[in-house]
């Protein structure tokens, strides 16, 4: 049930219930992240492994001690300037966090989500609230109310509306070492670049399928079930005419073909607030085939090319 009553989702949040709330990445699927029941129904809802760990989202940065320990100065420096916004902190975590919510690791994601009906949820509420991506483990993920409501009304007590997310990429992960390397452990709607003006040098850490060290890091992710394509698009549609395909493309239009650009002035971060919701589109389409094109490498095109790579690496059904 898609709803708008914020202390209504106050109060199913306080009996353990899980709800699909709005942040400006995307949806989440939301519990009381100090309630160990609550959050194996976050798992058991999305039939996500238990061994990656979820994103605990607290109201303001002043609550960043009361969850995380030993805070480097340079996480501190990141989190006054982006918070609340799509940056996600890895820290060494309290006691109070659940072996659960962080698959058992001694670090824990810590974020201000940069939603207005959220942020004004998480103030209610005593606790902070785990909340991964509001779809099915492996799936796209949700970046309107609809979207969480279509794959999980069953499964949830109620989603609250935040209208459509206004970033459409999850958040930039980060782990801040106590010798003062920052690495990014998943691009995201905060920009390597913006990191790298507010702290300096910045490592970008590889996903690979074989390091579960890295969690929620797999190769194949965020897909489509119709298999996607990554090349020339252009040339791929002429050169598999007996194919039923499709494409997505940033801005060009190929009139003869069935497809959804992503922006049509080209601008990035209209490109990332429409990547999924068109993913979604053309996914229903009953395509043979999705073909795609990477974007520029910089600013959030760097998380809209890793989501695409992901998707791209998922095995052909
Ligand atoms: O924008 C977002 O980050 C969204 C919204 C809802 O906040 N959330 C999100 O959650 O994308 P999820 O579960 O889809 O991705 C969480 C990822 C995990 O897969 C894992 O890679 C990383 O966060 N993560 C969480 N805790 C971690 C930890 N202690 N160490 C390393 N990575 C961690
Ligand atoms: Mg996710």
């Amino acid at each position: 049930m898609i709803v708008n009553d914020i202390p209504y989702v106050a109060e199913l949040l306080r009996k353990g219930e899980l709800v699909g709330i709005p942040t400006e990445t995307v949806y989440g699927l939301a519990a009381n992240a100090l309630d160990d029941k609550a959050v194996v129904r976050i798992f058991e809802a999305k039939n996500r492994p238990f061994f990656d760990p979820l994103i605990v989202h607290i109201a303001s940065v002043n609550q960043l001690d009361t969850y995380a320990l030993d805070i480097p100065d340079k996480a501190w420096k990141l989190a006054h300037a982006y918070w609340p916004g799509p940056l996600t902190l890895v820290l060494q975590r309290q006691a109070v966090i659940p072996d659960l919510v962080t698959s058992g690791l001694d670090t824990v994601g810590l974020r201000v989500p940069n939603h207005p009906a959220t942020l004004d949820l998480l103030s209610r509420l005593d606790f902070p609230l785990a909340a991964p991506s509001a779809n099915p483990f492996g799936y796209i993920s949700p970046t309107t109310a609809q979207h969480v409501a279509d794959q999980l009304e069953q499964k949830i007590a109620a989603v609250l509306d935040g209208g459509p997310c206004t970033v459409g990429v999850e958040s930039t992960i980060v782990h801040c070492a106590y010798d003062g390397t920052v690495t990014i452990l998943r691009q995201g709607g905060l920009a390597l670049e913006a990191i790298q003006d507010c702290v300096g040098e910045v490592n970008v850490r590889v996903h690979s399928e074989s390091n579960p060290s890295a969690p929620g890091m797999l190769a194949s992710h965020y897909a489509p079930r119709t298999p996607l394509v990554i090349g020339n698009i252009e040339q791929v549609l002429r050169e598999n005419n007996t194919l039923k395909m499709g494409y997505i493309s940033l801005q060009t239009m190929y009139s003869e073909f069935p497809g959804m650009q992503l922006s049509t002035h080209g601008d990035l971060a209209e490109a990332a607030r429409h990547l999924f919701a068109t993913m979604r589109t053309m996914d229903a389409e009953g395509y043979d085939c999705i073909v795609t094109e990477l974007m520029p490498n910089q600013g959030i095109g760097r998380a809209i090319n890793d989501r695409l790579n992901r998707a791209a690496a998922a095995p052909i059904l």
